[in-house]
């Protein structure tokens, strides 16, 4: 494989892209708001940047990187490569509406993968007729720094599908664990809930945010506190996933906070928005 298309230039595509990118790959950036992949792009070159100062990286390495992005003006343009990850906001039927433009657009042997957090790759893969090359690759925030990569197989995801993303992951060094499709797969269904949990604690009373924080972080060593890695996440990514959790398996522990559900309301989705349950 030599060129990956990323969908979606927000938080997760942009850091996809950059692993990508850095890890040798040609990458072809696309989203489907204008602009929005051509600032993702400085945003990357900048951050690259950085690691040149702090002498991580070299000017050359950087520049190589770089060079690498090309903003791509349409869908059909990004689908031009052997892989395309989807990193797109976290709805079920624009994934499917997105795989099915892929599926059109894509040569016959491109496999397509979701970075979803929370959607069933096997629900993904049935907009497309290729569901034997349709996966899930789920990236962690900040995609950049976060070592491991979710490999996720829907119900029809062939072993050569499997095998071909292993090494993707592994070239671009990160560590890769296989989860079968069910909700929220492995870090999501163990995480999120704590997350949820924390919100309840803050809505009961039972700590201030920096407390709930701050006993987390120096109780468990966390490297940060509950409500500030929901900020980081995004209050809106947290509430799908539960929403999912809860829907798919009908089980009351899975319920959402009722502050994180107004706090999405409010438009107060974390740092994205300059404010979560911290100001940015
Ligand atoms: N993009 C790129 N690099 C970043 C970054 C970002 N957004 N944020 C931090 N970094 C880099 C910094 O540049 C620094 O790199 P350097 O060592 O080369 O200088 C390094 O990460 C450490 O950053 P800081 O010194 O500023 O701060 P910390 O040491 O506190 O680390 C952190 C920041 C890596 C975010 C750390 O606090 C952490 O690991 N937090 C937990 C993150 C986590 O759990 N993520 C998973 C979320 S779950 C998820 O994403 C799934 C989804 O589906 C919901």
């Amino acid at each position: 494989m030599k060129t990956i298309g990323v969908i979606g230039a927000g938080q997760m595509g942009s850091g996809i892209a950059q692993v990508a990118a850095v890890s040798g790959y040609s990458v072809l950036l696309y989203d489907a708001f204008p602009g929005v992949a051509a600032k993702a792009l400085s945003r990357i070159q900048a951050g690259l940047e950085k690691q040149v100062d702090k002498g991580r990286m070299t000017l050359a390495a950087c520049d190589a990187a770089v060079a690498a992005i090309t903003v791509a003006d349409t869908l059909e343009q990004a689908a031009q490569a052997e892989l395309v990850v989807e990193a797109a906001i976290e709805k079920a039927e624009l994934k499917k509406e997105l795989f099915a433009a892929l599926d059109k657009a894509a040569g016959p042997d491109t496999i397509l993968a979701s970075n979803t957090s929370s959607i069933s790759l096997t629900e993904i893969a049935s907009a497309t007729g290729r569901a034997d090359k349709v996966i899930g690759m789920h990236f962690f925030n900040p995609a950049p720094v976060m070592k491991l990569v979710e490999v996720i197989k829907g119900y029809s995801t062939s072993q050569d599908t499997i095998d071909a993303i292993m090494a993707v992951v592994e070239k671009m060094g990160k560590i890769s664990v296989l989860a079968l499709d069910k909700a929220g797969f492995i870090v999501n269904r163990a995480l999120d809930p704590m997350l949820n949990e924390a919100i309840f604690m803050l809505e009961e009373g039972v700590g201030t945010v920096e407390d709930i924080d701050n006993a987390m972080k120096y109780g468990c060593n966390h490297p940060m506190g509950p409500l500030a890695l929901t900020d980081l996440i995004g209050l809106d990514v947290i509430l799908a996933v539960m929403e999912v959790l809860y829907r798919e398996y009908g089980d009351s522990k899975y319920r959402p906070a009722p502050l994180l559900r107004k706090m999405v309301r409010a438009g107060k989705l974390g740092k994205k928005t300059g404010e979560g349950f911290y100001k940015y």
